[in-house]
């Protein structure tokens, strides 16, 4: 493989990846490089991967072992570790159903919630439907220190789906087989286990309630400090081609997809998690 080498974007995270083929065996060198890279710029986008199902698990082993998502449904039968991400799928009541729409971290609801999402395009609309991402490192730096203070030692309630959400999941069947836990609690600002960084760790999606707050002030807390953390200065946004391979820090970012494009249109992808720890 020629030319490897990472090459950052000039947003607040993110880098790409060139001269790689996950197809092929890759050197240690290479697996160290692509995990520092990893840590140190959150995102990493890697183009033109042509992976089949087990050249994806293949390919993302080099940066931890795989999480079982939490609904089952979306699990791929020719490998359950995938899952995937389609607009071609409704709720029940037949509207359509738009995977990832409203900024999130994923499954912040498990006690160890996965450390990465990574996913691999295969159909795309023409146009639109981009992922945002933002680096809640920035945010939290961004923020006052009157309010630093006040969230230093707040926890949040996390859950499979806040009644304050805006965005539906779609539901667990009854005999969804992953066990999936009623509710977590974790630091409002975690530490990054790899390199000691704060970082702000919300989800509009899944958080429930703020511990000692009323739900309504809880809320309006989780609410401003989401708009502040996703103005435009702390985003990095990703137009995707076919086969992109795009790994992400869920420890450390929020992430969204846009629903903005003509849904008679696919957009489907793979998607893998990794296992994290508990954030502190
Ligand atoms: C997700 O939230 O995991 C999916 C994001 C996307 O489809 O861009």
């Amino acid at each position: 493989m020629s030319n490897f080498g990472i090459f950052p974007f000039s947003a607040p995270c993110g880098a790409e990846v060139m001269g790689i083929d996950f197809r092929k065996p890759i050197t240690k060198d290479m697996v160290k490089t692509l995990n520092s890279a990893f840590v140190r710029y959150s995102v990493l986008v890697v183009r033109d991967q042509k992976l089949n199902p087990r050249q994806m698990l293949a390919a993302v082993s080099h940066f931890g072992s795989t999480f079982e998502q939490q609904n089952k449904r979306f699990s791929i039968p020719e490998c359950p570790e995938i899952h995937y991400i389609s607009n071609q799928e409704r709720y029940p009541d037949g509207t359509r159903y738009i995977p990832g729409a409203g900024f999130h971290t994923d499954h912040s609801n498990d006690l160890l919630p996965p450390k990465a999402t990574v996913l691999l395009a295969i159909r795309l609309p023409d146009h639109g439907g981009d992922t945002q991402f933002v680096n809640m490192h920035a945010a939290y730096d961004g923020l006052t220190s009157e309010l630093k203070r006040r969230i230093a030692n707040l926890h949040a309630v996390h859950v499979y789906q806040s009644t304050h959400s805006e965005r539906k999941l779609m539901d667990l069947s009854k005999d969804n087989p992953r066990y999936v836990p009623k509710s977590s609690v974790h630091p409002l600002v975690r530490v990054h286990p790899e390199t000691g960084k704060k970082s702000l760790y919300i989800n509009p999606i899944r958080i429930h309630s703020i511990m000692g707050m009323s739900d309504p002030e809880g809320i309006e807390l989780l609410n401003d400090l989401l708009k502040h953390a996703t103005q435009t200065k702390y985003q990095y946004r990703h137009q995707w081609q076919p086969y992109d391979l795009v790994l992400w820090d869920n420890r450390c970012l929020l992430h969204k997809a846009n629903g903005d494009y003509d849904h008679n249109q696919e957009r489907f992808l793979y998607r893998v998690m990794l296992k994290g720890d508990k954030p502190v």
